[in-house]
C-alpha cells in the first residue's frame, strides 16, 4: 500500500475499468458497496472519516480483486470537503465513472432537542453534499456519455412525517425528487441516475443511532442483508431505472403508502411513533 492509499493497477490491460467513488464506505451499506463493485473489477475511491477502516478495506479489496484503491477522507459536515475530495480525485488525475452517494446517519429526537448546528450539519452531510457531489461528476460523465450516479435514500423518504427523525425523512425524499428529475434530465445521454429507497437494513446505522435496541424489536421479515440491497441497487442502476425498492416487504409497504390518504398516513405515524416511545419507555 501507498502512503496516501492509493494502491497499483495489478491488470494494467484492462483499458475499460470503472472507477466508482464510494462515500461513507467505512461501514454498512456503503462498505458494502465497496465490495460489491471491487468484485465486479471497478478500481475505487473510497471515503468517509474514518481513515484506519477505509484504508484496511482499499487494502483487502485490492489484494482481492486486482484492482486500484483509493482513499480519500474527509468530514461531509464540513462544507469544503465535495470540492476538496473533487480537487483531489482530479488532481491525481482519476475519473469518476460511478458516483455513490451513501454516506449517512439519523437523529432520533424531536427537532427542538437539538442545537441549529447539529441540523446544520445533518442537511449537508444529507443532502447538500449529495447533491454538490452530483453536481461536480456530472459534467464529466455527460462529455464522456457514460456514468452511474445512485443516491442512497430510504422507505422513510416515500413514508408520512414522523415524530422526532424530523429531518431524515425530509432529507431522504428530497434525493428522491432530485434522482427522478436528473435522471429525466440525463435520459439518453449515456448517464443513469437512480434514487436507491432501502427499508431496514443491517449495518451500523441503528447502533449509531441509538435506536438499535427499538428496531431489533422488528419482525425478521422488514430486514434486508446490506449486500442484497446492493445487489439489487445495483442491477437497477445499470437498466437506468429513476428509483428501486430492493426487497419484496419494502415494495409492499412502498405500495400501501402511495395509496394510504394523506390524513390516515399521519394518524398512523402519531400511533407508531406513540408506541415507539412507549417501548422505549419515552412516553
Ligand atoms: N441501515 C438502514 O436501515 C438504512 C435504511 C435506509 C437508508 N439507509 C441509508 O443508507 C446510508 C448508509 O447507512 P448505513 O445503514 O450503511 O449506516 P452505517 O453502517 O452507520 O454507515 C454510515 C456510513 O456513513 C459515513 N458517515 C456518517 N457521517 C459522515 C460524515 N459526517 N462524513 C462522512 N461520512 C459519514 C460513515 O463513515 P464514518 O463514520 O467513518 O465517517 C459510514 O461509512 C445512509 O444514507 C442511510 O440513511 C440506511
Amino acid at each position: 500500500m501507498q502512503q496516501d492509499g492509493h494502491f497499483p493497477v495489478t491488470d494494467a490491460n484492462n483499458t475499460a475499468r470503472r472507477t466508482a467513488l464510494i462515500t461513507g464506505a467505512s461501514a454498512g451499506i456503503g462498505k458494502c458497496f465497496a465490495e460489491h463493485y471491487a468484485a465486479c473489477g471497478h478500481d475505487l475511491i473510497l471515503t468517509a472519516r474514518r481513515t484506519d477502516r477505509l484504508e484496511t478495506l482499499a487494502a483487502q479489496l485490492a489484494a482481492d480483486n486486482g484492482i486500484t484503491t483509493t482513499v480519500i477522507a474527509g468530514d461531509m459536515a464540513d462544507p469544503a470537503t465535495p470540492q476538496r475530495l473533487w480537487t483531489e480525485i482530479t488532481g491525481r488525475g482519476l475519473t469518476v465513472d460511478v458516483l455513490i452517494n451513501n454516506a449517512g446517519y439519523g437523529m432520533t429526537n424531536n427537532f427542538v432537542d437539538y442545537p441549529w448546528t447539529e441540523h446544520r450539519d445533518f442537511i449537508q452531510v444529507m443532502v447538500t453534499a449529495y447533491a454538490e457531489l452530483c453536481h461536480l461528476a456530472l459534467p464529466g460523465m455527460l462529455e464522456r456519455r457514460h456514468g452511474r450516479i445512485i443516491n442512497v435514500a430510504s422507505l422513510a423518504g416515500l413514508a408520512p412525517g414522523t415524530i422526532g427523525h424530523t429531518l431524515y425523512g425530509a432529507s431522504k425524499a428530497f434525493l428522491i425528487k432530485m434522482s427522478e428529475s436528473l435522471s429525466l434530465e440525463t435520459e439518453g445521454t449515456g448517464v443513469h441516475v437512480t434514487a436507491v429507497n432501502p427499508g431496514f437494513t443491517r449495518s451500523e446505522f441503528h447502533t449509531t443511532a441509538g435506536v438499535q435496541e427499538t428496531v431489533d424489536r422488528m419482525p425478521k421479515w422488514m430486514w434486508m442483508q446490506a449486500k442484497d440491497v446492493v445487489a439489487e441497487t445495483h442491477a437497477a442502476s445499470e437498466a437506468g431505472r429513476a428509483t428501486v425498492i430492493p426487497g419484496r416487504a419494502n415494495r409492499m409497504t412502498a405500495f400501501i403508502l402511495r395509496h394510504v390518504p394523506a390524513n390516515l398516513a399521519l394518524t398512523l405515524s402519531r400511533r407508531r411513533s406513540a408506541m415507539q416511545d412507549d417501548a422505549a419507555g419515552k412516553a
